[in-house]
Protein backbone atom coordinates (compact mmCIF):
# COMPACT_ATOMS: atom_id res chain seq x y z
CA UNK A 1 0.00 0.00 0.00
CA UNK A 2 1.33 3.73 -1.04
CA UNK A 3 2.08 5.98 2.09
CA UNK A 4 -0.49 8.00 0.52
CA UNK A 5 -2.97 5.36 1.12
CA UNK A 6 -2.33 3.95 3.90
CA UNK A 7 -2.27 7.83 5.51
CA UNK A 8 -5.78 8.34 4.00
CA UNK A 9 -7.10 4.52 5.55
CA UNK A 10 -5.97 5.73 8.69
CA UNK A 11 -7.20 8.90 8.86
CA UNK A 12 -11.17 8.31 7.19
CA UNK A 13 -11.32 5.07 9.59
CA UNK A 14 -11.70 8.07 12.34
CA UNK A 15 -14.54 9.53 10.58
CA UNK A 16 -17.23 6.91 11.97
CA UNK A 17 -19.95 9.40 10.72
CA UNK A 18 -19.54 8.65 7.06
CA UNK A 19 -19.36 5.26 5.21
CA UNK A 20 -16.24 4.50 4.22
CA UNK A 21 -15.70 5.54 0.92
CA UNK A 22 -17.08 8.66 1.84
CA UNK A 23 -14.86 9.12 4.43
CA UNK A 24 -11.60 8.46 2.10
CA UNK A 25 -13.28 10.92 -0.13
CA UNK A 26 -13.54 14.00 2.65
CA UNK A 27 -9.95 12.71 3.41
CA UNK A 28 -8.45 13.56 0.04
CA UNK A 29 -10.44 16.56 -0.22
CA UNK A 30 -8.72 17.77 3.22
CA UNK A 31 -5.31 16.53 1.93
CA UNK A 32 -5.91 18.38 -0.96
CA UNK A 33 -6.84 21.93 0.98
CA UNK A 34 -3.89 21.43 3.03
CA UNK A 35 -1.00 20.07 1.24
CA UNK A 36 -1.98 21.61 -2.45
CA UNK A 37 -1.43 18.54 -3.72
CA UNK A 38 -3.81 16.47 -5.80
CA UNK A 39 -4.02 12.63 -4.97
CA UNK A 40 -1.93 11.39 -7.67
CA UNK A 41 1.10 13.47 -6.38
CA UNK A 42 0.86 12.38 -3.15
CA UNK A 43 1.05 8.85 -3.86
CA UNK A 44 4.60 8.55 -2.35
CA UNK A 45 5.80 11.16 0.01
CA UNK A 46 3.30 11.04 2.68
CA UNK A 47 4.21 10.95 6.37
CA UNK A 48 1.78 11.86 9.61
CA UNK A 49 4.34 13.58 10.81
CA UNK A 50 4.31 16.00 8.46
CA UNK A 51 1.14 16.96 8.11
CA UNK A 52 -0.22 20.62 9.17
CA UNK A 53 -1.67 21.24 12.24
CA UNK A 54 -4.29 22.76 10.16
CA UNK A 55 -5.27 19.70 8.29
CA UNK A 56 -5.70 18.15 12.04
CA UNK A 57 -7.68 20.90 13.10
CA UNK A 58 -10.69 20.40 10.14
CA UNK A 59 -10.07 16.53 10.52
CA UNK A 60 -11.60 17.27 14.40
CA UNK A 61 -14.78 19.63 12.52
CA UNK A 62 -15.25 16.35 9.88
CA UNK A 63 -15.76 14.35 13.35
CA UNK A 64 -18.41 16.36 14.82
CA UNK A 65 -20.62 15.94 11.33
CA UNK A 66 -19.94 19.55 10.24
CA UNK A 67 -20.16 19.19 6.25
CA UNK A 68 -16.71 19.49 4.71
CA UNK A 69 -18.11 22.49 2.16
CA UNK A 70 -18.34 24.69 6.01
CA UNK A 71 -14.94 23.63 6.46
CA UNK A 72 -13.44 24.52 2.87
CA UNK A 73 -15.97 27.25 3.01
CA UNK A 74 -17.00 26.49 -0.83
CA UNK A 75 -18.86 23.81 -2.66
CA UNK A 76 -19.68 22.66 -6.14
CA UNK A 77 -23.06 23.94 -8.01
CA UNK A 78 -23.72 23.72 -11.55
CA UNK A 79 -19.91 23.06 -12.45
CA UNK A 80 -18.85 26.41 -10.64
CA UNK A 81 -17.36 26.98 -6.64
CA UNK A 82 -19.50 28.76 -4.26
CA UNK A 83 -18.16 30.35 -1.08
CA UNK A 84 -20.78 28.88 1.57
CA UNK A 85 -21.06 30.08 5.08
CA UNK A 86 -23.23 28.95 8.13
CA UNK A 87 -25.54 31.66 7.10
CA UNK A 88 -26.46 29.92 3.45
CA UNK A 89 -27.47 26.95 2.98
CA UNK A 90 -24.98 24.40 0.97
CA UNK A 91 -25.95 24.43 -2.54
CA UNK A 92 -27.88 20.59 -3.67
CA UNK A 93 -28.18 18.53 -6.87
CA UNK A 94 -31.71 18.99 -7.08
CA UNK A 95 -31.12 22.57 -7.16
CA UNK A 96 -28.68 22.02 -10.04
CA UNK A 97 -31.82 20.15 -11.64
CA UNK A 98 -34.08 22.87 -11.28
CA UNK A 99 -31.55 25.54 -12.86
CA UNK A 100 -31.04 23.18 -15.37
CA UNK A 101 -34.87 22.92 -16.19
CA UNK A 102 -34.97 26.87 -16.74
CA UNK A 103 -32.18 26.91 -18.62
CA UNK A 104 -33.24 24.74 -21.29
CA UNK A 105 -36.61 26.09 -21.38
CA UNK A 106 -36.19 29.38 -22.08
CA UNK A 107 -33.06 29.90 -24.74
CA UNK A 108 -34.11 33.83 -26.11
CA UNK A 109 -32.26 36.92 -25.12
CA UNK A 110 -32.85 39.28 -22.46
CA UNK A 111 -35.00 37.39 -20.10
CA UNK A 112 -35.64 39.36 -16.57
CA UNK A 113 -35.24 36.81 -13.72
CA UNK A 114 -35.98 37.05 -9.74
CA UNK A 115 -35.13 34.45 -7.64
CA UNK A 116 -36.59 34.35 -4.24
CA UNK A 117 -34.88 33.13 -0.83
CA UNK A 118 -30.93 33.42 -2.74
CA UNK A 119 -29.19 32.18 -0.10
CA UNK A 120 -25.57 31.75 -1.56
CA UNK A 121 -27.24 33.15 -5.01
CA UNK A 122 -26.12 29.87 -6.87
CA UNK A 123 -28.92 29.70 -8.22
CA UNK A 124 -29.31 33.47 -10.16
CA UNK A 125 -25.34 33.47 -10.91
CA UNK A 126 -25.88 30.14 -12.84
CA UNK A 127 -28.66 31.73 -14.57
CA UNK A 128 -26.70 34.80 -15.47
CA UNK A 129 -23.74 32.75 -16.74
CA UNK A 130 -25.81 30.40 -18.25
CA UNK A 131 -28.28 32.26 -20.46
CA UNK A 132 -28.79 34.42 -23.02
CA UNK A 133 -27.81 37.95 -21.48
CA UNK A 134 -30.48 38.22 -18.87
CA UNK A 135 -31.32 40.74 -16.42
CA UNK A 136 -31.35 38.62 -12.98
CA UNK A 137 -32.48 39.68 -9.36
CA UNK A 138 -31.59 37.79 -6.36
CA UNK A 139 -33.35 38.83 -2.42
CA UNK A 140 -33.17 36.91 1.08
CA UNK A 141 -33.88 37.72 4.50
CA UNK A 142 -30.84 37.33 5.50
CA UNK A 143 -27.98 39.92 5.16
CA UNK A 144 -25.15 37.64 5.87
CA UNK A 145 -26.99 35.62 3.56
CA UNK A 146 -26.80 38.25 0.86
CA UNK A 147 -22.99 39.28 1.28
CA UNK A 148 -21.99 35.85 1.03
CA UNK A 149 -24.05 35.86 -2.62
CA UNK A 150 -22.53 39.25 -3.29
CA UNK A 151 -19.03 37.76 -2.97
CA UNK A 152 -19.76 35.10 -5.32
CA UNK A 153 -21.60 37.23 -8.03
CA UNK A 154 -17.88 38.76 -7.73
CA UNK A 155 -15.53 36.28 -8.13
CA UNK A 156 -17.80 34.56 -10.58
CA UNK A 157 -18.06 37.48 -12.53
CA UNK A 158 -21.85 37.47 -12.69
CA UNK A 159 -23.80 40.39 -13.07
CA UNK A 160 -26.44 39.54 -10.20
CA UNK A 161 -28.69 42.55 -8.61
CA UNK A 162 -28.84 41.72 -4.84
CA UNK A 163 -31.20 42.86 -2.00
CA UNK A 164 -32.84 42.08 1.58
CA UNK A 165 -36.36 41.40 0.99
CA UNK A 166 -38.32 39.73 3.60
CA UNK A 167 -41.11 37.93 1.09
CA UNK A 168 -43.62 37.29 3.72
CA UNK A 169 -44.14 41.05 4.84
CA UNK A 170 -42.64 42.98 1.69
CA UNK A 171 -43.21 42.34 -2.32
CA UNK A 172 -39.71 42.84 -4.07
CA UNK A 173 -39.27 46.23 -6.34
CA UNK A 174 -39.07 44.45 -9.74
CA UNK A 175 -41.85 44.30 -12.03
CA UNK A 176 -42.42 42.78 -15.79
CA UNK A 177 -40.93 40.05 -14.41
CA UNK A 178 -40.13 36.75 -16.95
CA UNK A 179 -39.20 34.20 -15.05
CA UNK A 180 -39.56 34.17 -10.65
CA UNK A 181 -37.82 31.24 -9.45
CA UNK A 182 -37.46 30.10 -5.60
CA UNK A 183 -36.07 27.40 -3.56
CA UNK A 184 -37.54 28.30 -1.01
CA UNK A 185 -37.78 26.82 3.17
CA UNK A 186 -40.06 23.80 3.07
CA UNK A 187 -39.27 21.26 5.87
CA UNK A 188 -42.11 21.20 8.10
CA UNK A 189 -40.51 21.34 12.32
CA UNK A 190 -42.41 17.94 12.62
CA UNK A 191 -40.20 16.42 9.82
CA UNK A 192 -36.59 17.18 11.92
CA UNK A 193 -36.60 14.03 13.69
CA UNK A 194 -35.98 12.36 10.21
CA UNK A 195 -33.04 14.24 9.40
CA UNK A 196 -29.84 13.70 9.04
CA UNK A 197 -27.24 15.11 12.56
CA UNK A 198 -25.10 17.15 9.87
CA UNK A 199 -27.80 18.84 8.67
CA UNK A 200 -29.40 20.09 11.74
CA UNK A 201 -26.32 20.92 13.66
CA UNK A 202 -24.80 23.19 10.91
CA UNK A 203 -26.94 24.55 8.19
CA UNK A 204 -29.22 27.45 9.06
CA UNK A 205 -32.84 26.70 10.38
CA UNK A 206 -33.62 29.94 8.41
CA UNK A 207 -33.13 28.15 5.45
CA UNK A 208 -34.78 24.68 6.04
CA UNK A 209 -37.84 24.80 8.17
CA UNK A 210 -41.58 26.18 8.21
CA UNK A 211 -44.43 25.50 10.43
CA UNK A 212 -46.13 22.39 10.52
CA UNK A 213 -49.57 24.90 10.49
CA UNK A 214 -48.92 26.41 7.41
CA UNK A 215 -45.92 24.55 5.75
CA UNK A 216 -46.41 25.90 2.25
CA UNK A 217 -46.73 29.55 3.62
CA UNK A 218 -44.00 30.50 1.27
CA UNK A 219 -45.68 29.17 -1.53
CA UNK A 220 -48.61 30.61 -1.23
CA UNK A 221 -47.17 33.95 -0.97
CA UNK A 222 -44.30 33.87 -3.63
CA UNK A 223 -47.32 32.40 -6.09
CA UNK A 224 -49.64 35.56 -4.69
CA UNK A 225 -46.90 37.82 -5.60
CA UNK A 226 -45.82 36.31 -8.83
CA UNK A 227 -49.30 37.15 -10.29
CA UNK A 228 -48.06 40.90 -9.75
CA UNK A 229 -44.62 41.08 -10.45
CA UNK A 230 -44.55 38.16 -13.41
CA UNK A 231 -45.51 39.83 -17.17
CA UNK A 232 -48.42 37.86 -18.58
CA UNK A 233 -47.05 34.37 -19.84
CA UNK A 234 -44.10 35.05 -17.37
CA UNK A 235 -43.01 31.41 -15.54
CA UNK A 236 -43.12 30.39 -12.35
CA UNK A 237 -40.58 27.84 -11.01
CA UNK A 238 -40.06 26.13 -7.81
CA UNK A 239 -38.31 23.42 -6.03
CA UNK A 240 -40.34 21.59 -4.02
CA UNK A 241 -40.73 18.90 -0.83
CA UNK A 242 -41.19 15.71 -2.31
CA UNK A 243 -44.54 15.22 0.10
CA UNK A 244 -46.12 18.73 -1.81
CA UNK A 245 -46.03 18.58 -5.54
CA UNK A 246 -49.88 17.99 -5.39
CA UNK A 247 -50.39 20.94 -3.14
CA UNK A 248 -48.07 23.24 -4.61
CA UNK A 249 -49.63 22.45 -7.73
CA UNK A 250 -53.43 23.15 -6.88
CA UNK A 251 -52.68 25.98 -5.16
CA UNK A 252 -50.99 27.75 -8.01
CA UNK A 253 -54.08 26.38 -10.07
CA UNK A 254 -56.29 28.15 -7.62
CA UNK A 255 -54.61 31.25 -8.06
CA UNK A 256 -54.95 30.70 -12.09
CA UNK A 257 -51.25 29.72 -12.85
CA UNK A 258 -51.64 27.73 -16.44
CA UNK A 259 -49.72 24.93 -17.73
CA UNK A 260 -48.98 23.75 -14.39
CA UNK A 261 -46.42 20.86 -14.43
CA UNK A 262 -45.04 18.41 -11.75
CA UNK A 263 -41.62 17.20 -12.32
CA UNK A 264 -39.37 14.41 -11.06
CA UNK A 265 -35.56 14.62 -10.04
CA UNK A 266 -33.13 12.62 -11.54
CA UNK A 267 -34.35 10.09 -8.20
CA UNK A 268 -37.61 10.15 -9.65
CA UNK A 269 -39.13 12.13 -6.77
CA UNK A 270 -41.32 15.24 -7.39
CA UNK A 271 -39.04 17.98 -6.59
CA UNK A 272 -39.91 21.31 -9.06
CA UNK A 273 -43.28 22.52 -10.27
CA UNK A 274 -43.65 24.74 -12.79
CA UNK A 275 -46.52 27.30 -14.05
CA UNK A 276 -47.42 30.05 -16.35
CA UNK A 277 -49.08 32.97 -14.98
C1 LIG B 1 -33.84 26.50 1.05
S1 LIG B 1 -32.82 27.95 1.18
C2 LIG B 1 -32.38 28.16 -0.53
C3 LIG B 1 -31.05 28.84 -0.74
C4 LIG B 1 -30.57 28.85 -2.21
N1 LIG B 1 -31.54 29.47 -3.09
C5 LIG B 1 -30.29 27.44 -2.70
O1 LIG B 1 -31.11 26.92 -3.48
O2 LIG B 1 -29.29 26.83 -2.28
C6 LIG B 1 -34.06 29.19 1.49
C7 LIG B 1 -33.57 30.63 1.59
O3 LIG B 1 -34.68 31.47 1.90
C8 LIG B 1 -34.27 32.49 2.79
N2 LIG B 1 -35.45 32.97 3.54
C9 LIG B 1 -36.02 32.45 4.65
N3 LIG B 1 -37.07 33.19 5.02
C10 LIG B 1 -37.17 34.21 4.12
C11 LIG B 1 -38.05 35.31 3.99
N4 LIG B 1 -39.06 35.52 4.85
N5 LIG B 1 -37.87 36.17 2.95
C12 LIG B 1 -36.85 35.98 2.07
N6 LIG B 1 -35.99 34.95 2.14
C13 LIG B 1 -36.14 34.07 3.16
C14 LIG B 1 -33.22 31.83 3.67
O4 LIG B 1 -32.36 32.80 4.25
C15 LIG B 1 -32.51 30.90 2.66
O5 LIG B 1 -31.40 31.54 2.09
Amino acid sequence: MSPYSELAKKLSAQLSLYDAQEAESLVSWLLERHLGLRKVDMMHFLEEKNLPQKLWEDMARLKTGEPIQYILGKGPFYGREFFVSPATLIPRNETEELVHLIIKENRNAGLKILDIGTGTGCIPISLALEMNNPEVYGVDISEEALQIAEKNGVALAAKVTFSTCDILTQVPEVAELDILVSNPPYIPEQQRSEMHKNVLDFEPELALFVSNEDPLIFYKRISEIGKQLLKPNGKLYFEINENYGNDVASLMQDLGYSEVRVLKDLNEKERMVAGRR
